[in-house]
Formats: C-alpha cells, structure tokens, sequence
C-alpha cells in the first residue's frame, strides 16, 4: 500500500509517496518552503501543492510539529498561534480532497525510526527520540509502543525552554561552534537521562547526518546514537501513520 507523507516543518513542508510495507520512498522527495508565519490557510496551500505535484489521490499522513490530539492542534511553538484549537485533520482534508490524517512531527519521525530505522535493533526497552532542528521534538516508545505527544524540547533549562539553547536553529542563530553546542545538547541530554533512565537516546532531524561532529563531545550515562532514516524519517512515519489510522 502507498501512501502521500508530507513532513510540516519550521522551515520546510517536504513529502513522498511510501510504501508502508517496506518504508521506502517510491518518489523523490519534494520540498516547499514554509509559508512566513506558517498560518493555516497558507500551510493548507502548501500541502495542496504538494499533492497536485505528486498528481495523488488517496489517503494522506502528515506530521505537524505540535501536540496532536484527535487532529486537533493543542499547542504552537513554531507555527502561527491561531493553529491551536484548529482541526487540523479536517482543514487539509478540504484542501486537499483526500483524507488527511495529521500527528506530531516528532512522534511520526519516531514511529517510522523504530519501525524500519534503529529500532530494529533495539524493540525493547525505553528509547527516546529526539528530532533536532528547528524546535526539538520528542517520542518516547516502551517496547515499541508509543507515549504520544511528549514534549520534551520545552523542558526548562537556565530558566529557558532547552529547544531554545540546544536545537539546531539555536546553534545557526548564535553561530556556535559544534563544540559548544555540545556542551549544551550534553546538559540536555543529561537532563532528559536524569528525569527517564532509558536504555538508549537516538538523535534525528538534520544533525543527524553531522554526528560525528558533536557526538564525540557528550559524556551521558546512557548510549547515543544518530537516527538511521535522515531527513525521511517524518515522511515515512506519517505515512505509516495514516496507514495505521485506516484513513
Ligand atoms: C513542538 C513539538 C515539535 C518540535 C519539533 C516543538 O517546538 O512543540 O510539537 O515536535 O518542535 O518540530
């Protein structure tokens, strides 16, 4: 079965036709920027566009980097506040024509990681994922199984949300260097371990394909590694999402 997944990003709306069985991308991926502010109207666009691109009919799955509960946005970090309350199930669903079934960026990224990624490797036990870019985001999955919603890029560090020192966005903007961001990706993780005990962290999201820049600098009780699946891990689990959802 193919499904359309799209990621909504802070900086770009990417997407692919996958093959939910396998987790492959039968299409290369497409990528539009994010509309300024990232209002409803203008993403439901966005996501419209992406579906004539691909000339597709059927379901569709897209991760949205907010708590998702039921398709409704709850919170907006990095969109435009008047997300929070909207259906956003239903909005791209009248966009688009197809029946769109949306879940936290992270999470999606998370499922599709443990399902085809590094998750392989580890079914068992607590692992926590992290996405690393313009927020962070955050899935947290027990012998597989999803907690939905976490959102551990806002746990507060110095009296700031931790996403605001230690995403990806926070070392562009205040032009670090890969050592010291480090030092505050360690304090964070460190954190995250003190609060969860897992067995393993994987870190996604872009930094992912820049490991060996910064992992040599952490020092966490518990092993790190960078997420297998890249930048498809959002288009592949939101697939599988939707999938799972039988929209
Ligand atoms: C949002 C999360 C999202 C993460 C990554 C955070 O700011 O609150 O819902 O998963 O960014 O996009």
């Amino acid at each position: 079965m193919s499904v359309l997944g799209i990621d909504i990003g802070g900086s770009g709306i990417k997407g692919a036709i996958v093959d939910v069985e396998t987790g492959k991308l039968l299409t290369p991926r497409e990528r539009i920027p994010t509309p300024e502010n990232a209002k409803p109207e203008d993403v439901a666009q966005v996501v419209k566009t992406m579906v004539e691109f691909f000339h597709y009919e059927g379901s569709i799955g897209a991760g949205f980097p907010a708590v998702i509960r039921n398709g409704i946005a709850l919170t907006a970090a990095n969109v435009h506040k008047s997300w929070i309350g909207l259906d956003a199930n239903t909005l791209f669903s009248s966009a688009t024509k197809c029946p769109v079934s949306v879940v936290n960026d992270a999470d999606a990224a998370g499922i599709a990681e443990m399902r085809f990624g590094i998750g392989r490797d580890y079914p068992r036990g607590v692992v926590i994922f992290l996405t690393i870019g313009t927020g962070i985001g955050s899935a947290i999955f027990t012998d597989g199984h999803l907690v939905p919603n976490t959102e551990f890029g806002h746990l507060e560090m110095g009296g700031k949300d931790a996403e605001h020192r230690a995403s990806d966005a926070a070392r562009q903007e205040k032009e670090m260097s890969w050592k010291r961001w480090a030092k505050a990706l360690n304090d964070y993780l460190n954190e995250i371990h003190s609060l969860f005990w897992p067995d393993l962290i994987v870190l996604g999201g872009g930094i992912s394909r820049q490991a060996e820049k910064f992992l040599p600098f952490l020092d966490v009780p518990v092993k790190v590694l960078p997420a297998k699946l890249e930048n498809q891990a959002g288009i592949i689990g939101a697939a599988l999402h939707a999938a799972e959802q039988g929209r």
